[in-house]
């Protein structure tokens, strides 16, 4: 594989979102450029705005397929010349992270799992097909792909995740979910506990529970079927099936949770009957103005659904409080993250709506000291 096979499917990717994207000339322009000296005529053609159409990216594919690869084969390619490179072409194209980037994409090129063993490896040469591999991932990430998805996992807490786009990548404020729910847990001593979340994605804090404390019981729910077979694949990876019941399921507007399909069983599941010691979820809750601020890591690869909250930022909240209110058990508890602006809205929905059957206890501040994780226990019937 070379540059040009690169360049198509960074062209297809882009194809099949079919949107258009002011910064992607940018990465294009620098792709023609190494491709052919010529290129800037064909790209006068396009401003930073331009649609790309399929007519477009036959002209592209057709353009690429006569260049040459640009890598100089008279440089040597040890690891650290290769990485210094391709670090000053990230700065040059504003990508985040640069120097992280690089070294997450190095290290799984050549196969190792810790950054810090990179210092060891810096006058290693590597081997042509491995530079045209660390070739597609930079160009890859220059379209602004995120770089978990480039590499294909991500580590959180003490698991490592299969990761797919456009799965939502956890964060690392969620690490902080975690252990507020463990710190919860504690007070239940050895009982087993019955925990559902809502919206697992890639099973972060589902499989994450699971690993940290035995005799758990995780129903975990998402409305999308890839994040289920992403959760199910590093269930099984880990080793942590049992104690799993995965469905993909949707938490309607008015609180119920509709089952479209059971992962982990064949035996019908009377979901309205189940009841929980803890629900947990990191809903999607940025309000859908804000998304087309995010970055284009975020807004363009990962899945809108798993960040829209609507208009006001609580179109899955406000279900959750409802559902939440039927299903824990007493003394059960609800842990949220949220936005840092919607804890006041939360504390007023919760005091109003739900009198006598929810509390807000008490409210939690991520790395930035931004209010993140909420508490809401369910009140002795
Ligand atoms: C912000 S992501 C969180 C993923 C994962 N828990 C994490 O923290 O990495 C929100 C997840 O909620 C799911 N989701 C959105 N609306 C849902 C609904 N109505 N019912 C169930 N899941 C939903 C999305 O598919 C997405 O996977």
């Amino acid at each position: 594989m070379n540059l040009n096979l690169c360049f198509k499917i960074r062209v297809i990717f882009y194809e099949s979102n079919m949107r258009s994207f002011q910064y992607l000339p940018v990465s294009f322009k620098r792709c023609l450029k190494l491709l052919t000296p010529n290129s800037t005529r064909t790209l006068k053609k396009f401003s930073d705005n331009t649609e790309i159409n399929s007519d477009m990216v036959q002209e592209f594919v057709k353009f690429s397929s006569s260049a040459n690869n640009p890598s100089d084969k008279h440089d040597k390619q040890t690891i650290a010349n290769v990485m210094k490179r391709w670090q000053e072409i990230f700065i040059k194209e504003n990508i985040a992270e640069p120097k992280e980037s690089i070294q997450h994409i190095t290290a799984s090129i050549i196969g190792i799992t810790k950054l810090s063993d990179l210092a060891k490896l810096q006058n290693e040469q590597l081997s042509e097909e491995q530079l045209q591999k660390l070739e597609i991932l930079c160009e890859c990430r220059l379209s602004r792909m995120p770089v978990q998805y480039l590499i294909g996992q991500w580590d959180f807490r003490d698991i490592t995740l299969k990761l797919e786009p456009p799965i939502f990548i956890p964060r690392p404020e969620t690490e902080i979910l975690v252990e507020l729910m463990l710190k919860r847990m504690n007070d239940f001593g050895n009982k087993s506990c019955e925990i559902l979340e809502i919206g697992c994605g890639s099973g972060a804090i589902c499989l994450s529970l699971l690993q940290s404390r035995k005799n758990l019981r995780v129903v975990a729910i998402d409305i999308n079927p890839h994040a289920c077979d992403l959760t199910k694949e590093n269930a099984k990876n880990l080793n942590l099936e049992m104690g799993l019941i995965l469905l993909n399921a949707k938490l309607n507007e008015t609180g119920n949770i509709s089952v479209k399909k059971n992962y982990t069983s064949s035996q019908p599941l009377k979901f309205e009957q189940l009841r929980f010691d803890f629900i947990v979820s990191n809903p999607p809750y940025i309000p859908t103005q804000r998304i087309f601020s995010l970055q284009p890591e975020v807004r363009v690869y990962e899945d809108i659904k798993a960040l829209n909250g609507g208009n006001d930022g609580l179109r899955l909240i406000k279900p959750i409080l409802l559902y939440a209110s039927v299903a824990l058990n007493d003394d059960g508890f609800l842990i949220l993250e949220i936005d840092s602006s919607h804890c006041e809205q939360i504390k007023m929905l919760v005091e109003e709506n739900y009198a006598g059957k929810l509390q807000f206890e008490s409210v939690y501040k991520d790395f930035n000291e931004n209010d993140r994780y909420v508490e809401i226990k369910r009140i002795h019937r």
